[in-house]
């Protein structure tokens, strides 16, 4: 007997649909195999599916069984195809009766037949919207990540079991009640708090000016100025993201495998430090199934390269492209699929032993590129591609507020902080700085500004303790 069932594949970051049709030929040597181009993950579908069926009371044929994941062409990955392939030998071997209209399956099954957690859940009920799909069966675990949406009945299946006496309708299962609202955000701050950033004026003046206008950023300045914890506090100071942005940053989490479940919804906008070890697939996506790189991890965000130039030239090269269109598209001999990728990109580095020069009064040139060797794996030769041409001369002149900054009073939240450039004042003058500008940005899109990097000189010996 012959058994159709519904179910989808992730490409990218959208979904496709694609038909399990299962097939259980009488007489013969039993047999399972699965066809249409399964990976690993999938043929090890067959082992589960076997197991979940038989730990779930119900028998498991022992025939032959031919399982098409159709279009064939396109590539099956992961291990979201074992409730539908489940559902149809359950449907095809005549223990269940197959649900009239158009009905989606989802989920990875454990041997004891419950559903577990499976990546890339909003992209697939985006597809069923889409296809005018009327119902998705989802794990019961990812029934919030998938009602973020809404536009479609969604119905949490904790085992198969429970699956199985819905469909023969002895205990129905209850629709996931609509989705959260996403504008009802809680209210913690990942990361730090400008607030607690003592003294450095200009770099936090730096932090605002970039903050309101989406610029990038790159910090230099010694060991311990307190670059690091700038940067940190900047997604502090942004904007809150919106209702759409939540969605698009939620899908690429969790199409990347790094939704939690129990958070399903990416609220705050996202920092990301890659360490400068990374590869050129970790960095902008890649690899033979194409995932989300850092770049794209941090859209809406930020993207934070510390010691920058230990990136070198060709990692830097690579992120040019995608932080000029605000996306990257990764080809592949199957096709070519696009990751959205609209950050801030924010760097930090020390200054070569010649930026001493900056600091002290008889400094003529300041921002020269006349640099004296430096030794060691912070040489001129790698810090170069990071450096540019000079430094503005009144950020270049910036000294450090070296009076004033060790006894600068500690700002703290709630306080009145004179100046008000502490993280909850700020995030509203921020708002306010970007809607205001004339034919300015979509709220709170930190889309490039014409205008290219903020540079600011962070000055050594802050006021810490
Ligand atoms: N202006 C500052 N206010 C408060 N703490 C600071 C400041 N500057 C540095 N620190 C502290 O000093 C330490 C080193 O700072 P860090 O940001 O890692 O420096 P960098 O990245 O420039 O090397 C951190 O623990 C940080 O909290
Ligand atoms: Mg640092």
């Amino acid at each position: 007997m012959l058994a159709k069932v519904l179910t989808g594949a992730v490409v990218g970051l959208d979904g496709a649909l694609v038909e399990v049709e299962v097939d259980i030929a009488p007489g013969g040597m039993p047999n399972f195999l699965v066809v249409g181009l399964p990976d690993a993950a999938v043929q090890e579908a067959r082992e589960r599916v076997r197991a979940a069926i038989r730990n779930s009371g119900l028998s498991f044929p022992m025939r032959r069984i031919t399982v098409n994941l159709a279009p064939a062409d396109l590539k099956k990955e992961g291990p979201s195809y074992d409730l539908p392939i489940a559902v149809g030998i359950l449907i095809a071997s005549g223990q269940v009766e197959a649900e009239p209209g158009g009905v989606l399956y989802l989920g990875e099954l454990s041997l004891d037949g419950s559903l577990r957690h499976t990546p890339g859940i909003i992209a697939l009920v985006a597809l069923a919207r889409e296809r005018g799909l009327d119902t998705v069966y989802v794990p019961a675990i990812d029934a919030r990540e998938a009602t973020l949406l809404g536009g479609v009945r969604v119905m949490p299946v904790p085992t198969l079991g429970a699956l199985v006496a819905h469909l023969r309708g002895e205990a129905p299962l209850a629709p996931a009640p609509e989705g959260e609202d996403l504008a009802a955000g809680d209210d913690e701050r990942p990361g730090g708090d400008l607030a607690d950033v003592k003294g450095q004026e200009h770099a936090r003046r730096a932090l605002e000016v970039a903050a309101a206008g989406a610029h990038n950023l790159l910090m230099a300045g010694p060991p311990g100025a307190g670059k690091t914890l700038l940067a940190r506090a900047l997604p502090s100071i942004l904007p809150a993201m919106t209702r759409d942005e939540c969605l698009e940053v939620t899908k690429i989490y969790s199409v990347a495998g790094q939704l939690p479940p129990e958070r399903p919804v990416v609220r705050q906008r996202p920092f990301r430090a890659p360490h400068h070890t990374i590869s050129h697939a970790g960095l902008v996506g890649g690899g033979r199934w194409p995932r989300p790189g850092e770049i794209s991890l941090a859209h809406r965000g930020v993207l934070f390269l510390d010691e920058l130039p230990e990136f070198g030239q060709p990692a830097l090269d690579v992120l040019r492209q995608p932080l000029e269109d605000g996306h990257i598209t990764i080809s592949r001999a199957q096709g070519s699929v696009t990751f959205p990728a609209k950050v801030m990109l924010v760097g930090a580095m020390n200054p070569c032993p010649c930026v001493r020069k900056y600091h002290s009064a008889e400094s003529r040139q300041p921002g020269t590129r006349d640099h004296r060797p430096a030794p060691g794996r912070q040489g001129a030769k790698r810090r170069r591609p990071a450096e540019g041409p000079p430094l503005p001369q009144p950020l270049a002149g910036a000294r450090p507020a070296s009076g004033g900054v060790p006894g600068a009073p500690r700002h703290h939240p709630g306080r009145d902080r004179g100046g008000g450039r502490c993280g909850q004042r700020l995030d509203g003058r921020a708002v306010g700085e970007r809607r205001e500008r004339p034919g300015g940005y979509p709220a709170g899109a930190p889309d490039r500004a014409p205008g290219g990097t903020a540079l600011a000189r962070v000055a050594g010996g802050c006021g810490r303790g």
